[in-house]
């Protein structure tokens, strides 16, 4: 299993270029179900869940063309099968995404249950809910959720709390219903913005994405088109933090600083120098971080996708951080890590306190999901001698090679097996 081993210490300086987003190239790749005509996506990152999900709908019939670098072009003609099965789901629970698509157009579906993961229980009731409003007949047997419609209906759908691939996988299945449907306490996340813009570009009629209501009217067909995914603002972010810890200038490159409004407001909280672009956002470490308290919310709130880097910062400010996690009821499972590198972290229910600042020293840690490897990575970067951090496989989920950006801007980072 491939490792990362960092040696703190060094100083970053230079650009780093963000990728496409992880979070909006899944539900663009689902969305691809919804026509036989072929659709064209740009930007993608090059991740693992981006290969996983190519995977998913190849299983499904589609012929996919992957070859140039970032982008692909998948065409679903006929669907060959309508399962998504339990080894791909297993390791990538976004697979759940397929099922609005492939009901909707081929009025059948088979996907394995997710199950819970490292970050907590993360059901997937509110999807179902809402296909079952649409007139889906759903059914939950062997580990799978077994769907089946005629043409789905529109519906009115009010979601208790916030889903961001709730909010995604019914936007789509709601796009060949019939009628009309109103998605209200929608997510409002840019990557729903951004599924919402290619559907478009397809020929379904979305309107609202990125306010908390989305109204879609359904078309009895949609089309192929061309779309290139948004950056990654969680990728970003996790670079600005890096460049909070470690930088005399660290440029974070191509990446919609609109979206990244929370994080640099948290960022300056903390006395982060930052200069804001039009397409970039350039970071230095200050003399001194101060803490500051966090609550991870729904967009536009502060991402919980950011907050195990938070802490890594936090854990070098003066003072006191209280982090809230309001999202995910475990995900805290870096702090333990942290610890073992020197870090006061108190944890107190959905609450993590934070004194700082500590010197971090090197030490094996594991990986348990991917945001909780990247907290490690840059908890790395400042603690004295080497840090290991083990079962890498999770990092490289959603994050291109972090030891190839790290390296190019002067850290000390290489991956072992
Ligand atoms: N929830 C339910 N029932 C549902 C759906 C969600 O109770 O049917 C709960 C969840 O358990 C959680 C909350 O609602 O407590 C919010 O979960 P949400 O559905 O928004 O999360 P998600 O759609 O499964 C996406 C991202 C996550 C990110 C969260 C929150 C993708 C593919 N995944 O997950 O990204 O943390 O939104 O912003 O978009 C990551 O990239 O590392 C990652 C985990």
């Amino acid at each position: 299993m491939d490792k990362l081993r960092i040696t703190g210490g060094r100083r970053l300086s230079g650009r780093v270029e963000v990728a496409g987003a992880k979070n909006a190239a899944l539900p663009g790749l689902a969305a691809c179900l919804l026509t036989g005509e072929t659709v064209e996506l740009a930007n993608l990152p090059k991740v693992r869940d981006v290969r996983t999900m190519l995977r998913v709908l190849e299983q499904l019939g589609a012929r996919v063309d992957a070859s140039g670098g970032g982008r692909a072009s998948v065409r679903v003609e006929r669907f060959a099968s309508h399962e998504a099965p339990y080894d791909l789901v297993k390791t990538m629970r976004a697979s759940v995404l397929v099922l609005g698509p492939l009901l909707a157009r081929h009025g059948r579906a088979r996907v394995s249950l997710p199950g819970g993961c490292a970050i907590g229980e993360r059901p997937i009731n509110l999807h179902i809910d809402g296909l079952v409003r649409m007139g889906a007949e759903v059914r939950i047997e062997h580990g799978y959720v077994e769907a089946r419609a005629g043409r789905l209906r529109g519906a009115s759908i009010a979601f208790p709390e916030k889903t961001v691939t709730g909010t995604e996988n019914l936007m789509m299945a709601a796009t060949l219903a019939e009628g009309t449907t109103v998605l209200s306490n929608a997510a409002q996340e840019p990557e729903v913005v951004d599924l919402a813009e290619m559907l478009i570009a397809m020929g379904a009629s979305v309107h609202g994405a990125g306010t908390d209501e989305i109204l879609i009217e359904g078309r009895s067909a949609i089309g192929g088109a061309r779309h290139r995914v948004i950056a990654d603002r969680i990728e970003a972010g996790t670079y600005l933090v890096a460049g909070a810890l470690a930088g005399d200038r660290v440029e974070v490159r191509g990446c919609g600083p609109e979206y990244l409004e929370a994080v640099l407001e948290q960022l300056r909280g903390a006395g982060v120098p930052l200069e804001v672009g039009a397409e970039s956002v350039a970071v230095s470490a200050p003399r001194e971080l101060r803490a500051r308290d966090l609550r991870t919310a729904p967009y536009p709130g502060y991402p919980t996708d950011m907050q195990a880097q938070y802490i890594a910062l936090a854990t070098q400010a003066s003072g006191t951080s209280v982090v809230a996690e309001t999202i995910f009821e475990h995900r805290f499972m870096h702090v333990g890590e942290m610890v073992r590198m020197g870090a006061d972290i108190r944890i107190e229910g959905r609450t993590a306190v934070v004194v700082g600042p500590r010197r971090l020293t090197g030490a094996q840690v594991m990986a348990t999901d991917l945001r909780a490897s990247a907290g490690l990575v840059l908890a790395g970067l400042v603690a004295e001698g080497v840090t290991v951090v083990d079962r890498v496989y999770h990092l490289d989920r959603g994050y291109e090679p972090m030891e190839a950006k790290l390296v190019a801007l002067g850290a000390e980072v290489e991956r072992i097996r």
